[in-house]
């Protein structure tokens, strides 16, 4: 394995051996399987899980890591090619993702959406050229509409609550104060279909996801066995689930456009997914969320506390699958 980018990248065959690597190390764990390795992580945005997580995953491994959070303890990195670089950032990409990829054996980055112009952050033009810019394997740490480590802890986690292979499967968009990117919705949607699951996307109207990310999902469904399909009304689309995935994303009618999406939003402030969402599920619907999560803002206290649940698993699981990905990138190159 060369990077990992994309759950797409890699047969369905090719997942389930990483997940199956992921529970052989957390059943038999290899301290020294990457002795001297080390990863570099550049956070262009914030994170907790995949920060820390990441960190750990390596030193669980034997090797070590370094993370860089631009303009955080370290210079501000301009990303804007021809910039006239005299304002706050004090270097350049161009520079400095060479410098940190000539100490590394790996290298994770995050770079969230812009958000402004939709055509764009589906090109993740703007990852690639980050990529472009090291020659040592790549991870992504979420792109602008991608965060296939997110989606592979989700796998297993779906694993591990015995949903069915082909269960019921709603990704719910709920409220949040703030515009979020595409990307964990994107991923989650893609590896429920690639798991052959019976998908719903629960958006209110104005908060399709896009029909390039459908049709891929459509795609991978429809060689796993799956089906996905559509819907706006919570009761309908929650009857039968064995799964509410909830996630909250900015409106795709206003991409771009912040006071059309913030009214968008505002619109369905209601949509703070509580108890009552699953009245027609069965009594085992598990609640997921890939964190963090605004508690009573985009999911009710009473959930987040109660059996359904499955959100701290979730996210130990990010540990166990990355091990699994580090181990796949830098077990067996040369040093
Ligand atoms: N789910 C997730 O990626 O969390 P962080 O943003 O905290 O890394």
């Amino acid at each position: 394995m060369r990077q990992f980018l994309d759950l797409a990248d890699f047969s369905r065959e090719q997942v389930l051996d990483l997940l199956a690597l992921a529970r052989r190390l957390e059943r038999e764990p290899q301290p020294t399987a990457l002795a001297g390795r080390v990863l570099g992580l550049l956070f262009m945005n914030p994170s907790l899980r995949t920060l820390a997580s990441f960190q750990a995953a390596m030193g669980r491994l034997g090797g070590s890591a370094f993370a860089i959070t631009p303009g955080s303890g370290s210079w501000q990195l301009e990303t804007q090619h021809g910039a006239i670089m005299d304002s706050g950032a004090a270097e350049h990409v161009r520079e400095g993702l060479p410098v940190l990829g000539s100490y590394c054996d790996a290298l994770g980055i995050r770079l969230f959406a812009e958000g402004k112009d939709l055509e764009s952050d589906l090109s993740e033009q703007r990852f690639r050229t980050l990529a472009g810019l090291v020659d040592v394997p790549l991870i992504n740490l979420e792109s602008a509409v991608n965060h296939p480590c997110q989606a592979l802890a989700d796998w297993k986690t779906l694993d591990e609550l015995a949903v069915p292979a082909h269960g019921k499967f709603v990704l719910s968009w709920a409220y949040h104060p703030r515009p979020l990117p595409l990307a964990v919705p994107a991923a989650v949607l893609h590896m429920a279909a690639m798991r052959g699951m019976r998908v719903t996307v629960l958006r209110p109207e104005g908060f399709a996801l896009p029909s390039e990310l459908m049709d891929k999902a459509r795609r991978a469904a429809a060689a796993a066995g799956g089906a996905i399909e559509e819907s706006c009304e919570p009761h309908a689309a929650l009857a039968d689930a064995d799964v509410a995935y909830v996630k909250e994303w900015s409106s795709t009618a206003h991409y771009g456009d912040a006071a059309g999406d913030a009214a968008a939003r505002a619109r369905h402030a209601d949509w703070c997914v509580n108890e009552q969402w699953f009245a027609a599920a069965h009594g085992g619907c598990r609640l997921m969320h890939c964190l963090p999560v605004r508690r009573n803002v985009a999911v009710a206290d009473e959930l987040l506390d109660g059996p359904r649940a499955a959100v701290l698993r979730q996210a130990y699981n990010r540990l166990p699958v990355q091990m699994a990905i580090l181990h796949r990138l830098l077990q067996g190159t040369t040093q």
